[in-house]
């Protein structure tokens, strides 16, 4: 993979297409709804800029001064073994985010086949709503689709066509891009719509609460894909004079500006047509085929943006999987039981099927036993791994690198200044011990 990334352009187009994914369409749009608006949209902000761009900087020179994946980085870096669980922690996070993200993935997937299919046409909020509710209830339906997504991902690491991938996103994204741009524009002129934005962009203060900053934190990690090693991988790839500092802010300003655009999207549709805020993870769903309906051609306008989410949502998965394809190469290197690429890719795939489809069976409420204190798995995983494994894999890189990584080895790059140290050392690891443990007192 590594020579796919012939230019640092190159680097800064994969990290952002990792970045910019579900975490900005589906699940930024919903959480803001539920956390009550404009207070929660301007915590996430502060989070990204404060406690992201030191953590995207930090992973990005982890990779760059190892020049290893998250495997042996850790390692590479402190010349010591001790660290070698926290390579172990990142794919298991990297596997727990993968459980669901693929099912929401076959979501876009199904959407898209259903929008070419004129199925949404002439729907209101209602029925849309009521459409979403009986997919929720097709357990195989939803099974299928979440694995032509993970078959999908496999081949791309199967076929190393990841050259391929890289040069399509590079059209398709920007396209994604002037899309949203346009659709943002169209839904501030519409009766009703700008009550959405006076619900995004006024904070009411009286809205946060303790979790409410927890999931801003997690929300803006999981967006950044920070926390999980995944990074690492990207900071590897970089030619030795690509600049960690201009690269991070780039990346993150990309998926700022994109999570901004998909809910001046939604929340407009959401105050015009009688939607809810607060309706949860079908939230972009739903909203969504409503909002064409007023455009020109909506059915093709609907299908070609479900199938840029879908593009989205493989760069995302692309980079997922590869972590953790990745991570089983090396670890198998040394074993009776070497794992080469292609086997390493098969097993990842079977894996995924397996938790997909527990976290589908769980859902729809057909093993309504597998039930985590009453919350269905994809709930469960949905939730901890954005308010606790990432915000714990975060702090263990921060205090691993500021404390634990000799200084001489950051000689010779400037990001090694005193702020940098100060925020890994310091700020950064206190301020998620604090937002973490106050969630709970
Ligand atoms: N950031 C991606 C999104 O917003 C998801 C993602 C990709 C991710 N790679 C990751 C999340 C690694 C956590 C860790 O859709």
């Amino acid at each position: 993979m590594a020579s796919s990334f012939s230019s640092k352009i190159g680097v800064l187009l994969a990290a952002a297409g990792s970045a910019i994914g579900l975490g900005s369409i589906w699940k930024f749009p919903y959480e803001v709804g539920e956390n009550g608006g404009g207070a929660f949209l301007l915590l996430y902000i502060i989070c990204s800029l404060l406690f992201g761009l030191p953590l995207v900087m930090n992973e990005f020179l982890v990779g760059k001064l190892s020049g290893k994946s998250a495997f042996g980085a850790y390692r590479e870096l402190s010349g010591s073994n001790k660290w070698q669980w926290m390579s172990w922690t990142n794919v298991i996070c990297v596997a727990a985010v993968m459980s669901f993200y693929f099912v929401v993935t076959g979501w876009c997937i199904y959407y898209m086949v259903e929008a070419g299919a004129g199925a949404f046409e002439g729907m209101g909020a209602e029925q849309l709503r009521e459409h979403f509710e009986a997919f929720e209830g097709k357990t195989l339906t939803m099974i299928i689709y979440a694995i032509i997504g993970i078959v999908m991902t496999g081949a791309v690491l199967w076929f190393d066509v990841n050259k391929g991938i890289e040069r399509l996103s590079k059209i398709l994204m920007p396209i994604l891009f002037v899309i949203l741009i346009a659709m943002a524009i169209h839904m501030m002129f519409i009766p009703g719509g700008l009550k959405g934005l006076h619900y995004l962009f006024h904070p009411d203060f009286s809205k946060i609460t303790s979790k409410v900053i927890l999931e801003a934190m997690g929300l803006s990690f999981f967006t950044l894909s920070v926390g999980v090693g995944a990074l690492v991988t990207y900071g590897g790839y970089m030619p030795k004079d690509q600049n960690v500092t201009s690269t991070s802010i780039q990346m993150i300003v990309m998926v700022l500006i994109v999570s901004v655009l998909a809910a001046m999207i939604v929340f407009p549709a959401v105050f015009a047509y009688g939607f809810s805020p607060a309706e949860g993870p079908e939230l972009t769903f739903v909203t969504l085929p409503d909002v064409f309906q007023n455009m020109v051609s909506p059915r093709i306008t609907c299908t070609f943006f479900f199938a840029l989410m879908c593009v989205a949502a493989l760069t995302s998965t692309i980079s997922l999987m590869e972590v953790m394809v990745a991570f089983i190469c090396e670890a198998s290197e040394k074993t009776k039981h070497p794992l080469n690429r292609h086997k390493s890719v098969l097993l990842v795939m079977l894996l995924q099927i397996v938790t997909n489809t527990l976290v589908v069976l769980s859902m729809t409420g057909e093993w309504g036993w597998l039930k985590v204190m009453g919350n269905n798995l994809f709930d469960v995983l949905n939730d901890a791994v954005s308010n606790y494994l990432m915000p714990l894999g975060a702090l263990g890189i921060s205090l691993y690198t500021g404390w634990f990584v000799p200084k001489a080895r950051y000689q010779g790059s400037r990001v090694a200044s005193v702020v940098y140290l100060v925020m890994l050392r310091w700020i950064v690891p206190l301020a998620i011990v604090i937002i973490f443990v106050n969630n709970f007192i």
